[in-house]
């Protein structure tokens, strides 16, 4: 079966990578079925969209951000006209069901129509001036071009988070998209492009990680870096980017605990625990991976909560009463499976699913099944350690403090849910929890675009995306204007 051939996106023309290699682009609920072919780039590659990103910027910073804004409606509008298609083509090569993929090119909608609203703000501050006759004020400037290396689980809305704020502050972008799904990342460039934005602006150069991704984040002229990813790569890109001083914002992994408490709602608790374990297939950063269940409702949890996981249909997410699609690719595969025989060693107990799915039509994808561990305790791996798979953890406690400890107890810290009907505890809760993310009678997933977005300790190094973003893609001018006609000295001429 014949393939579409995607090159890069380079000062507004599609080139092939240099090497003249693809990387070909496979649907994981069927690997007979490929979306397409891929640029497999390289070093020179990024040179060239670095060094047209930077012909770019020259004239993009200049152009005032109501006027940048309106593109970024233009693409929202686009996108908003598109969603099927576009959402249709991300489960194709993502995996996650048709519900979810309307969701993530949503969540880019929504992006773009808040962002927008940014290009009439970019605040910066006046204030007074410790001497007469002279103003003080501080602007943002943007920083330059920004490299962005993107995932494959929200394949339009992560790139999104990244792309619209550097774009509105007046950057110039190469974009690296995951090497799983770059489809859904060039239709959400080329929303852009249809929306008029100027060639060179935003770039797009595919291919791995560790060729595109390295030149990217070691280019002299690129100025900053966002990423979202693995805690492991984060580290390296971090260090990297360290050589050159450059900033780097990090988005990392998760081991998102969703508390529940004897006085919870048990059908809200139990409806927000099979969506925050299973939804995208157990593969988002803010995925429930570790249930903590109080001892009075545990056990009757733990039996719905095991018989509903069982219930879920998991099949092509093109089919729409599927619940659950397939695992990225099959390295996620290995991950998941490797992890249920880790914490079975550990001596916790399998209590459904487990396995690789391999019989029928499950055969052609990368299908694992629902799986639910029951005795875990908080120091076993898989109480510790981030799956990215339909794998969650059931932890047991006595009191709310063990149940903030545990919560607390891990290198993570994206999203935290609490279900409970105590307002007093879940205030304690929204003190107390180390994570950057906090849910009260809601699941760990479904975080809203101007909020900011992100976690504290290994999930990510102090920046945030959503309503932070615009922090980390522009930088501060301080601006003094002296209107006396004379010399005046701070610290010196108006010392008592
Ligand atoms: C991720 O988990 O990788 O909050 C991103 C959510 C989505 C974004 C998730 N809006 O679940």
């Amino acid at each position: 079966m014949s393939h579409p051939t995607y090159h890069n996106l380079i000062g507004g023309q599609w080139l092939p990578a240099a090497s003249g290699k693809t990387i070909l682009n496979l649907n994981p609920a069927d690997h007979a079925d490929v979306v397409g072919a891929f640029p497999s780039s390289h070093g020179e590659d990024v040179a060239l969209a670095v060094d047209a990103a930077k012909k770019a910027f020259a004239k993009w910073r200049l152009i005032p951000a109501p006027k940048r804004a309106e593109i970024l409606v233009r693409s929202g509008l686009l996108l908003k006209e598109r969603k099927e298609k576009y959402a249709r083509e991300m489960t194709r090569e993502m995996g996650k069901v048709l519900t979810e993929t309307r969701g993530d090119v949503q969540e880019a909608i929504d992006e773009a129509f808040y962002v927008a609203g940014e290009g009439r703000r970019l605040f910066g501050q006046t204030t007074p001036s410790e001497l007469q006759n002279k103003f003080a004020m501080s602007v943002r400037m943007p920083l330059g071009v920004v490299g962005l290396i993107t995932p494959w689980n929200f394949p339009m809305a992560i790139p999104s988070w990244k792309l619209f704020p550097a774009l509105v502050s007046g950057n110039t972008c190469v974009v690296k998209p995951a090497t799983d799904t770059p489809l859904s990342t060039y239709n959400l460039v080329q929303s852009l492009v249809d929306a008029g934005l100027p060639p060179g602006v935003v770039n797009i150069v595919a291919g791995s990680g560790s060729a595109v991704g390295t030149a990217l984040v070691e280019h002299p002229d690129v100025r900053a870096i966002s990423f979202t990813g693995s805690s492991a790569v984060g580290s390296l890109v971090a260090q990297r980017a360290a050589v050159a001083f450059k900033p780097v914002s990090l988005e990392m992994g998760g081991k998102n605990a969703q508390i529940v408490m004897d006085d919870a709602n048990l059908e809200l608790a139990l409806d927000g625990a099979l969506w925050g374990a299973f939804g995208t297939t157990g593969q988002r950063c803010t995925a429930t991976s570790r249930i903590l269940l109080q001892k009075g409702i545990a056990q009757k949890f733990t039996v719905e909560f095991v018989a509903r996981a069982k219930e879920l249909k998991v099949g092509n997410g093109l089919d729409e009463s599927v619940e659950v699609g397939p695992q990225v690719n099959p390295s996620q595969i290995e991950t998941s499976t490797r992890y249920v025989e880790i914490a079975l060693a550990e001596g916790a107990k399998l209590l459904t699913g487990g396995h690789v799915l391999t019989e029928g039509s499950y055969a052609h994808g990368t299908y694992f099944e629902p799986t639910v561990l029951g005795g875990v305790t908080p120091g076993m791996r898989i109480a510790r350690e981030e799956v990215f798979g339909p794998v969650v953890s059931l932890i047991e406690f006595a009191s709310f403090e063990e149940a903030i400890e545990i919560a607390n107890s891990i290198d993570y810290g994206l999203s935290t849910a609490l279900y409970t009907k105590d307002v007093n505890r879940a205030f304690t809760a929204i003190r107390d929890l180390e994570s950057g993310i906090t849910y009260i009678n809601a699941p760990t997933i479904g975080a809203e675009v101007h909020l900011p977005f992100g976690g504290v300790k290994h999930t990510g190094n102090g920046h945030r995306e959503g309503n932070g973003a615009i922090d980390f893609f522009t930088t501060w001018k301080a601006v003094y204007v002296d209107y006396s006609n004379k010399l005046q000295r701070a610290q010196i001429d108006n010392a008592e």
